[in-house]
């Protein structure tokens, strides 16, 4: 089943918010997700209000698995209905470990490999930094999503990460599509950026799809403040804000439906 991942170079772009809302929406749809955090902040679990988790038990992280110190059961936390993630303790320790035992390498293929037998889809989510870990899991990844802020930096980050892929021999091919973020509909610099990112696009990635932009909405800032999903069903204390969250989740909804997995 497809390995789906968020990354760019570049930090504070959105990976993890697009990446998060990608796969409740999955899940919503009554698929099964995994959810890995390769990014050792985990800030993917305080999207979903489970920032207790990151710190709440000493032996329920990704590393331990691949030591055969636990169970997959024992790593796993239920953030949603079908929906579960697994942290990352340290990926620089990990990345190191790998670099140095090359047998740890297969072992943390066989163990993705072993997960895409019980969920129909995983998705991956990426620190900005670099790392052996990094590598292996863009390496296994079918879909790579790369997360592009619609400014001057955030096109760097863009062509950062291109030159990543060839410095690493990661196949750019595997960039299925761009997603542009920090639009504003009526701010100039985003609009041009966009045109920039275009172009750049067609020269280096020319298979990727680049998706409608995502907005800057301030109300996907108030919805992790509250660890609420813009997908979850509850709704917010205000009407205007509850109002602002539809219309965003149907905004976001539709970049979705468009990026076919
Ligand atoms: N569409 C959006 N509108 C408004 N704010 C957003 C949007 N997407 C993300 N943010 C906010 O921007 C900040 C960075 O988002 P996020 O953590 O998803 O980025 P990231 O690329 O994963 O960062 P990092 O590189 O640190 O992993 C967060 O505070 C988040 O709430
Ligand atoms: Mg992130």
């Amino acid at each position: 089943m497809p390995i789906i991942s968020s990354f760019c170079k570049k930090g504070g772009v959105g990976k993890t918010t697009f990446l998060g809302y990608l796969a409740h929406y999955y899940a919503t749809k009554g698929n099964k997700v995994l959810i890995i955090s390769a990014d050792d902040q985990n800030s993917i679990f305080r999207i979903f209000g489970k920032g207790d988790f990151i710190t709440n038990s000493n032996d329920d992280y990704f590393e331990f698995l691949l030591a055969g110190k636990c169970e997959p059961g024992d790593i796993v936390c239920e953030a949603r209905i079908n929906m579960y993630i697994i942290k990352t303790l340290n990926t620089n320790t990990l990345s190191m470990n790998l670099t140095l035992k090359r047998a740890e390498e297969r072992k943390l293929r066989d163990t993705i490999a072993d997960f895409t037998r019980f969920f129909d889809y995983i998705f991956i989510d990426f620190p900005p930094s670099s790392s052996r870990l990094s590598e292996i899991l863009l390496d296994i990844s079918d879909n790579i999503l790369l997360v592009v802020g619609l400014d001057t930096l955030g096109l760097d980050g863009y062509l950062n990460s291109i030159q990543y892929f060839v410095d690493s021999d990661i196949n750019l091919d595997k960039i299925s599509h761009i997603i542009p973020t920090g639009y504003h509909p009526v701010k100039l610099a985003p609009k041009n950026a966009l045109k920039q990112l275009k172009k750049q696009v067609a020269e280096y990635t020319p298979k990727a799809v680049v998706t409608t932009p995502v907005a800057d909405r301030s109300v996907i800032r108030n919805c992790q403040e509250l660890g609420l999903s813009l997908f979850d069903s509850e709704k917010l204390d205000s009407k205007f804000h509850e109002k602002n969250r539809i219309t965003v989740k149907n905004e976001l909804q539709s970049i979705f439906d468009d990026i076919k997995l």
